[in-house]
């Protein structure tokens, strides 16, 4: 029987996924914005569980990593730097933040609703093994229209703006929003 077109199987990462993950990288972002393999490796062995690899069917359609933080009221720019160390903030013991980092579906998928289905497969399968996550935040470039109407329909708002954030990538610097929702718990 075919996938339902909205269903997608989540499956946590390992090494073998990090070529799949640099091809939805390179689909899914300007050069300027990509992260390097290396940052991806590191998330994956830190924290297997947040670092997911989206199934429909037989097709590998997307990813989305995560982490946890020691919730901060305003996190400011230097949470969010391309290339940062998850290690640096992931606090899996007590942290009660958890932070997305990165969602891409290929191209071929867009459009059918499975980004809202990808993020809230996250959140769904991080509240499960983290009953004390009480928030979940993320930075997302102020012109990315699809991403800024995924998440606002997922509930979460603007808390803070990033002047510039994001390097040009052809163009002027563009603004980052920090957005943030409360978790709720089954
Ligand atoms: C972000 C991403 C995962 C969303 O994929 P998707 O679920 O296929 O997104 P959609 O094309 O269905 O768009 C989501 C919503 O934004 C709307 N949208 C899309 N492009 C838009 C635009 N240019 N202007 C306004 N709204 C737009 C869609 O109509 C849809 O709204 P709806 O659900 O109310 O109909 C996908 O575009 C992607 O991988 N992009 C590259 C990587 C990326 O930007 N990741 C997010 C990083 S923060």
């Amino acid at each position: 029987m075919p996938t339902p077109a909205h269903t997608l199987r989540l499956v946590e990462a390992s090494a073998a996924d990090l070529d799949r993950i640099m091809e939805l990288e390179c689909l899914g972002f300007a050069a300027s914005h990509q992260e390097q393999r290396s940052a991806y490796a590191q998330r994956i062995a830190t924290f297997p569980r947040g670092s997911l690899m989206a199934w429909r069917g037989a097709d590998c359609v997307g990813c989305v990593f995560s982490e946890i933080w020691q919730s901060t009221p305003e996190p400011d720019a230097a949470h969010f730097e391309l290339g940062h160390d998850i290690r640096e903030r992931h606090a899996p013991e007590h942290g009660t933040e958890l932070y997305i980092s990165s969602m891409t579906l290929a191209p071929h998928v867009r459009g059918q609703g499975l980004g809202t289905a990808l993020l809230r497969g996250c959140m769904a399968h991080a509240v499960q093994a983290f009953p004390g996550l009480r928030s979940a935040v993320l930075l997302v470039n102020a012109n990315w229209a699809a991403a800024r109407r995924i998440y606002a329909g997922a509930g979460f708002v603007e808390v803070a703006r990033l002047d510039g954030f994001f390097g040009p990538s052809g163009g002027a610097p563009e603004d980052g929003l920090v957005m943030r929702r409360p978790l709720r718990h089954a």
